[in-house]
């Protein structure tokens, strides 16, 4: 059975006071909640003192992003095997933002996910379309491109090592989302794609989040689908009642 999965990507935001205090809070609303593994994703600056706070506490600590090297000469960037030492088992990969402001690619997204594996982390791997794809029709090309450029070259025993986020980029941030039909479209195009790649066992045992504004509101909706096994959030994730509560919708 494959896993249901909550994770909050709180990008830029929460200095340490911030954190300290979402986190404790999070946990209070989160007691008791075992439906879904939960994860936070602070920014690099807290992830120690996340992964210390958390501790024993279920909620599993997430990194942003991760360098492709194992170390070296590479100003501001973060290692592997940094944050395997700080407790940090988990790494968003790929995430729209980064594919857009900061100019990875697919080949670079490649490396990363190479690097993450052999190190043991686990990724959650980012995806979608941007808005133009989906008005002319090409978004499930466009899905489908991200998804073999960037993971396709791993063996069929690694799939247990990703969690895939499918996120069109026009719902991200926008208070758009897509609707659960189309969310559930999406991926279980996803799934079978993987499963003509792969097999039946890994396409089923691999949990796709959906990401884009989901809200306490259309949380329940949305993760109601079949073939959607959690979510992604972002400034849902940012206030602990409403993260809370969507980790509750599942
Ligand atoms: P959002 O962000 O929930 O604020 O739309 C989602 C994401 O970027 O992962």
């Amino acid at each position: 059975m494959r896993k249901k999965i909550v994770a909050g990507n709180w990008k830029m935001n929460k200095n340490l006071s911030d954190t300290k205090v979402l986190l404790s809070e999070l946990k209070a609303q989160l007691a008791g909640v075992s439906e879904a593994e939960i994860v936070v994703a602070p920014t690099y600056v807290n992830l120690y003192s996340a992964s210390e706070a958390l501790k024993g506490s279920g909620v599993k600590v997430a990194a942003q992003n991760m360098h492709q090297a194992e170390n070296g000469a590479y100003t501001g960037e973060i290692s592997a095997d940094m944050l395997k030492d700080i407790g940090v088992k988990t790494v968003i990969l790929g995430h729209s933002e980064r594919r857009a402001y900061f100019g990875e690619t697919d080949a670079l997204l490649v490396e990363k996910v190479n690097t993450a594996l052999k190190h043991g982390i686990k990724v959650i791997f980012c995806f979608g379309e941007e808005l133009d794809d989906r008005k002319s029709d090409n978004h499930f090309n466009v899905v489908e491109s991200q998804l073999k450029n960037g993971l396709f070259h791993i063996d069929a025993a690694n799939w247990k090592n990703i969690v895939l986020a499918y996120e069109p980029v026009w719902a991200i941030g926008t208070g758009e989302t897509a609707s659960p039909e189309q969310a559930q479209e999406m991926h279980a195009f996803i799934r079978s794609t993987i499963e003509k790649a792969f097999d039946a066992t890994v396409a089923d045992e691999v949990s796709i989040l959906y990401g884009g504004s989901v809200k306490p509101n259309n949380a329940v909706e949305i993760f109601a689908k079949p073939d959607v096994d959690g979510g992604l959030i972002g400034g849902a994730s940012l206030d602990a009642e409403s993260f809370a509560a969507i980790a509750k919708a599942i």
